[in-house]
C-alpha cells in the first residue's frame, strides 16, 4: 500500500504543451486502428517508412525450392538483417525459434501445387491461428485475370474482414499467370483492385517502364517481389529503382537466398532500401562482406 503521508501536492500539467497528435507515416494508413498501425510499424521501419521483407514461403506450392532445402541452416542466419519474415505457419512452428521477435507475415492462402492450376486457392489458415502466432500481417495471393480470379479476390476480402476484427493487416500478393504480360498497365489494374477491396499493402513485381504510375495509383504501400534470380548488381539496381519510383520496400526471396553470399546480399539490399545507398556502393558492400566470409 502506498504511503499516503508522503503524497506530493504539487503537479505539473504542462499547460503550454499541446498533446501531440501525429499522422501515421504510412501512405493510406492513417485511418487504421491502433493495433493495425502498430503491426504495420513492426513491418515498415518508422525511421525510413520502408521494409526489407525476407520471403521464403515458396514451399507452400513448390516444395523444397533451391536455397530453401534447410531453412534452419540457410535462412535463419539471414533473419537478423530482415525487418520481416514472410513464411508459412508450418515453417514458423517447426523451424523458427519463438524467441525470435521479428515481425512475421504469414502466408494465409494455399491449397494448390505447381502441378495444378495455381489460382485455385483458398484461405488456408484460421484467423485464430494467426492470432496465436502473433503475426504482424497475413498474406494472400490474388490472381487478377487468372482462371480463379473471383475466388482469389474473395479470399482476400474475407481475410481483410477477419483481420480487421483483430487489428491484423492483409498483404495482397499479385500473382501473374504465365500467359499474362507483366507491364505497368497490368500492375496498375491488379494493385488498385487489391487496395480498393481492402488490402493494407500490396506486393507486386517491378517493371522497367512506368513503374512510378503503379505506385502513384495505388493508395496503400507497395513492396516488390524479387522474382527469379538475377546477378547481384542487377537485383540491387532493381530494388533501388523501385524505391526511387515509390515502392516502400522489397519482399525478396530468391535474389537473396539463392545468392552466392546470402548474408552479404541481404545487407546490401538493406543499404539500398534503408540507407538510400546506390546499387554500385551496395554491390561494393556485398563484395566486401562476401570476401570477409
Ligand atoms: C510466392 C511469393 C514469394 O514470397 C515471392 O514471389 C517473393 O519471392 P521472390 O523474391 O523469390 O520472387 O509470394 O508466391
Amino acid at each position: 500500500m502506498a504511503d499516503l503521508d508522503a503524497v506530493k501536492e504539487t503537479k505539473e500539467y504542462y499547460l503550454d504543451i499541446p498533446q501531440k497528435s501525429e499522422a501515421f507515416y504510412l501512405k493510406g494508413s492513417n485511418a487504421l486502428g491502433w493495433g493495425m498501425q502498430n503491426r504495420l510499424a513492426r513491418i515498415f521501419n518508422p525511421k525510413t517508412g520502408r521494409t526489407v521483407m525476407l520471403a521464403f514461403d515458396h514451399g507452400y506450392f513448390q516444395g523444397a525450392t533451391t536455397g530453401l532445402e534447410r531453412i534452419d541452416v540457410n535462412i535463419m542466419p539471414l533473419a537478423p538483417y530482415a525487418d520481416t519474415l514472410m513464411l508459412t505457419r508450418g515453417i514458423l512452428r517447426s523451424v523458427v525459434p519463438p524467441s525470435m521477435t521479428k515481425a512475421i507475415v504469414m502466408r494465409a492462402s494455399g491449397g494448390t501445387s505447381m502441378l495444378k492450376e495455381l489460382s485455385n486457392e483458398e484461405i488456408a489458415v484460421d484467423i485464430e491461428d494467426s492470432i496465436r502466432m502473433n503475426v504482424a500481417a497475413m498474406a494472400v495471393q490474388v490472381f487478377i485475370g487468372g482462371e480463379h480470379e473471383k475466388q482469389s479476390i474473395i479470399n482476400m476480402t474475407k481475410l481483410v474482414d477477419q483481420g480487421t476484427r483483430y487489428g491484423i493487416p492483409t498483404l495482397a500478393v499479385t500473382a501473374v499467370g504465365k500467359e499474362m504480360v507483366r507491364d505497368a498497365r497490368y500492375f496498375r489494374l491488379a494493385t488498385r483492385i487489391c487496395a480498393e477491396l481492402g488490402a493494407h499493402y500490396v506486393k507486386t513485381y517491378y517493371v522497367e517502364k512506368d513503374f512510378e504510375t503503379v505506385t502513384a495509383s495505388c493508395p496503400v504501400p507497395i513492396v516488390i517481389a524479387g522474382g527469379k534470380k538475377l546477378p547481384e548488381l542487377d537485383a540491387l539496381k532493381m530494388a533501388c529503382n523501385a524505391i526511387q519510383q515509390g515502392a516502400a520496400g522489397v519482399d525478396m526471396g530468391r535474389n537473396i537466398f539463392q545468392s552466392d553470399a546470402p548474408v552479404s546480399m541481404i545487407q546490401a539490399v538493406r543499404a539500398v532500401v534503408h540507407d538510400n545507398e546506390s546499387p554500385e556502393k551496395a554491390f561494393e558492400l556485398y563484395e566486401t562482406l562476401k570476401a570477409e566470409g
